[in-house]
């Protein structure tokens, strides 16, 4: 498999001049930037006969708070964003040893996939993406965790140079999310580098972000910096601005009503029109329910939203 930096950024394999003369470093600073080839192997993860959403309304449509609160702002403002090109993962807490690992060896940890997941936003609006990683287990298990460890608290990056304050957002920053250490391992879960074929472009959480199919799409926290075992269930960016309407379990029920957006329906982007707008019913576990119930045979969904 290719390096990571060793990919070959859009605006560069179109123009094979332009590729001919770029250094090796030069396309390292970059691969965040734009968007690259990524080559994944096919699977069979996919969303059913559903239709995959135009790749346009799964980057122009969207929210990534840091770059503002507007659907339209994260690809705005993020194309500007320049990560640090030695971008790495901190995994730590409740581990034996605690490991930094750059992103290019991560990338090598294993095959890369491409899976079509549905995706869920608890504003009522769903998407259907070709999205390329690998299943975060095989991240998590380059570390061994303490007997202690029954969570996993993930925090992305925060630069306040180039991204708009907390107060701005009216969240809190750097935004964290967390997952049970049972939902953390399946399966499932997938460590994402990319999207339809190329790696993330900044507004979709590059280099490197959590997908989580069966829960509300603000799970799936973007451009992490840090993993950390812990004991106890770990505060998360949403619930602690409005806990009645996001708890930490937040799995895709249309029986649990969110007290702004109805949970029954969604708004499918990209199909229909807008005099006549896709709606379809949303999924228990947004159909993922053979996967994933087994997960909380014991739990009151109702309770634990
Ligand atoms: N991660 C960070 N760091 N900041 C954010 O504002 N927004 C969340 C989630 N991850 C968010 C984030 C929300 S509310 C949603 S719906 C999804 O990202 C959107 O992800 P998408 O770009 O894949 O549609």
């Amino acid at each position: 498999m290719l390096p990571y930096s060793a990919v070959t950024p859009k605006h560069v394999y179109l123009n094979r001049r332009r590729f001919l003369g770029a250094s090796l470093a030069a396309l390292a600073a970059s691969r965040a930037a734009f968007a690259a080839k990524l080559t994944a192997k096919k699977t069979s993860y996919n969303a059913g006969a559903e239709r995959i959403t135009p790749q346009k309304d799964v980057t122009t449509y969207n929210n990534f708070y840091e770059f503002g609160t507007g659907k339209d702002d994260p690809a705005l403002n993020a194309p500007k964003w320049k990560p640090n090109p030695a971008w790495t993962i901190r995994l730590e807490g409740e581990v034996m040893q605690p490991k930094t690992l750059a992103i290019e060896r991560i990338m090598t940890l294993a095959p890369l996939e491409e899976r079509i997941y549905r995706h869920r936003c608890v504003e009522a609006w769903s998407i259907v993406v070709p999205w390329i990683g690998f299943p975060l287990s095989a991240l998590l298990s380059q570390v061994q965790p303490t007997s202690k460890a029954k969570y996993v608290a993930f925090e992305s990056v925060y630069d306040p140079g180039q991204m708009i304050s907390s107060r701005a957002a009216g969240i809190q920053f750097p935004y964290v999310e967390g997952l049970r250490l049972d939902e953390a391992m399946h399966p499932l879960t997938l460590l994402t580098m990319g999207l339809y074929g190329e790696t993330l472009p900044n507004q979709n959480g590059a280099p490197i972000r959590l997908v989580v199919p069966w829960k509300y799409g603000f799970k799936s926290i973007k451009s992490i910096v840090r993993i950390r075992f812990v004991e106890n269930q770990p505060p998360t960016t949403w619930n602690l601005s409005w806990p009645a309407a996001y708890g930490f379990y937040s799995n895709v029920n249309p029986m649990r009503e969110h007290p702004r957006w109805s949970q029954a329906e969604e708004l499918r982007l990209g199909e229909g029109s807008v005099l006549r707008p896709k709606y379809i019913k949303t999924q228990m576990f947004n159909g993922y329910s053979d996967e994933v119930a087994k997960l909380y045979s014991t739990l009151d969904l109702i309770k634990n939203y």
